[in-house]
């Protein structure tokens, strides 16, 4: 009797540790630093990755440069596998298998991307040039970048909130976006009811009473717009209560030039941009 109790208990252990085992040897990438996976991996990455993350993994203007060894919220090669299956939600990294991903790749496809992600990746990261301080100091003052976006709850609303612009963008993008906001207008929320989300376009109505506003869509769909004006004012209108309804990808950020704000003040913003987005 009490034997089998035992022997029930010890085959229970045993059982545990067998499950441990398993899940263990799961969470490890069978390809390693094996170059043919690393090879693979690339084909993969370049067809579904390179869009937002930029060929070379080193970013572009919609997903961060991965070859950084300091992630935001990827460390072992277990939490890139999560966030690959599984997207982040609320940013515009898709779960495998939608939106821009194409179709779904099988786990061994994912850690053959790991290996390759793995084998870019630049131990030492170059710093980012600036003065962090003092981009803090411009952002808020001077350069009234804070009249129109928010950081972790203080600033504007009409723009985007740039509280992870620096995690998911590179330096390089986030300068042009300053230099010429219309040539890619940000995006706004994601939905997961939307394949991609709405972009920060421009719209011009003029109501039934004639009046005119102008601001940027938060939404939109076949009967209707939300928009805020540059008095963070929110609009709802039914278009087809509107005398005029104009759309252009002419953003409402004005053109930050040399002359206005200087390359050295603009790398001075973008280190504390940046800077947000690893801690
Ligand atoms: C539609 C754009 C888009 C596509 C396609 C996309 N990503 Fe992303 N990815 C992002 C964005 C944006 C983030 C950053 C989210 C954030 O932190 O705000 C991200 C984050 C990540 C991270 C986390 C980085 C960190 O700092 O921890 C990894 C890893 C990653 N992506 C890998 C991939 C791989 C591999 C693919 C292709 C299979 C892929 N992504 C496809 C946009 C994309
Ligand atoms: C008058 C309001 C206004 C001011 C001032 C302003 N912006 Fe913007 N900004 C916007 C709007 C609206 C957008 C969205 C449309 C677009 O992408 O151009 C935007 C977009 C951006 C983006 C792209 C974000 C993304 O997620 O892609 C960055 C980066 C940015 N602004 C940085 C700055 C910096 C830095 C300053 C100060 C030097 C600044 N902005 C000043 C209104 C403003």
């Amino acid at each position: 009797m009490r034997n089998s109790f035992l022997r029930s208990c010890w085959g229970a252990t045993l059982f545990f540790f067998i499950l441990l085992a398993r899940s263990k040897a799961d969470d490890r990438n069978p390809f390693a630093n094996d170059p043919k996976a690393a090879k693979a991996g690339e084909y993969e990455f370049r067809i579904n990755c390179a869009l937002c993350h930029g060929l070379g993994a080193r970013g572009g203007g919609r997903g961060p440069d991965l070859t950084r060894a300091q992630k935001k919220h990827t460390h072992s090669d277990a939490e890139m596998f999560q966030v690959i299956s599984n997207g982040l939600p609320g940013t515009a990294m898709p779960a495998n298998g939608t939106n821009g991903q194409g179709v779904g790749m099988t786990d061994e496809e994912i850690w053959q991307i790991i290996t390759y992600i793995r084998s870019v990746e630049v131990k030492a990261p170059a710093k980012p040039i600036g003065n962090v301080a003092h981009g803090k100091e411009l952002f808020y003052g001077d350069a009234n970048c804070s009249l129109c976006h928010m950081i972790d709850g203080k600033g504007g609303r009409l723009g985007p909130d740039l509280t992870g612009v620096g995690g998911s963008r590179t330096g390089e993008s986030i300068i042009d976006s300053v230099r010429n906001p219309s040539r890619r207008l940000a995006w706004g929320l994601t939905e997961a009811t939307k394949e991609f989300p709405q972009e920060y376009e421009t719209v011009t109505v003029v109501t039934a009473d004639g009046k005119e506003i102008k601001g940027v869509a938060l939404n939109e769909d076949n009967f209707s717009v939300q928009m805020m004006d540059s008095n963070e004012q929110i609009y709802l209108l039914e278009k087809d209560k509107l005398r005029s309804f104009k759309k252009s990808r002419e953003s409402m950020m004005p053109v930050f030039s040399a002359d206005v704000l200087s390359d050295k003040d603009l790398d001075d913003i973008v280190a504390y941009l940046v800077g947000l987005g690893v801690k």
